[in-house]
């Protein structure tokens, strides 16, 4: 029987609540899956004891449903990083930043011992690409590092009046060859004014739920 993508992401953010050790601090990403998953946090809050959010959205929402937020100065490690993605292959490698929120979802999963992604099956491709880019760049450097992109390959579009929780800009990146993308991930990085971008390939997830027609699919 088919289903609606929201139930998929419900499916699939359901079944990464096994994955919670009772009492635990978690990290937490952003976007409509994250949401569904804060909602059934929400309903056994003894579960957790706080979250780190990775943006603004995610701390209002745990706010909003009286989970303590933690910061992550403060929490050393983490055991656990639980977010969605925009697109996802059977390897795990990720492109993520749809929300805008790329680099604190990069920092939380590079704090965490495991990433946890929960997606619904649209998002499952065999490789990354087909998803623009989202690229976070100082807002002084977006010219240049639009011109630096066009050489990569790649066909850069500024996401207009948007604004990160750093106060930097957004680039969408079309065209790029992302057939390597921890290379591409690598070099992207290395454009001057470029503060992150979206490839989840050197730091992959390590363990997709995939919310299906069917119930839930898991990759490791
Ligand atoms: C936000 C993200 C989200 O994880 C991604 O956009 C997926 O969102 P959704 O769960 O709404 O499909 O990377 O920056």
């Amino acid at each position: 029987m088919h289903v609606t993508q929201d139930e998929k992401k419900r499916r699939a953010a359901e079944a990464a609540i096994e994955h919670i050790e009772a009492g635990a601090v978690i990290g937490l990403g952003s976007g409509t899956t994250v949401n569904l998953l804060i909602e059934i946090l929400a309903g056994a809050k003894h579960r957790i004891e706080g979250a780190v959010a990775s943006s603004q959205a995610t701390e209002a929402r745990l706010k909003e449903h009286r989970i303590p937020v933690v910061d992550l100065n403060h929490t050393g490690g983490l055991a656990l990083y639980i977010d969605g993605a925009d697109e996802a292959t059977q390897h795990l490698q990720l492109i993520k930043g749809g929300g805008g929120a790329l680099t604190r979802e990069k920092i939380v999963a590079a704090a965490s011992r495991r990433f946890l992604c929960i997606v619904d099956d649209s998002k499952l491709v065999d490789v990354l690409g087909r998803y623009p880019l989202p690229i976070e760049v100082l807002p002084m450097a977006r010219s240049y590092v639009a011109r630096e992109l066009v050489k990569l390959g790649g066909q850069p579009q500024w996401r207009s009046g948007y604004i990160t929780d750093n106060g930097n800009v957004i680039l969408d990146v079309r065209s790029l060859s992302l057939l390597d993308p921890a290379k591409m991930e690598a070099e992207i990085n290395h454009i001057a004014g470029v503060v992150s971008n979206g490839i989840f390939a050197r730091r992959p997830a390590d363990l997709l739920i995939i919310g299906t027609d069917a119930g839930v699919k898991t990759l490791s």
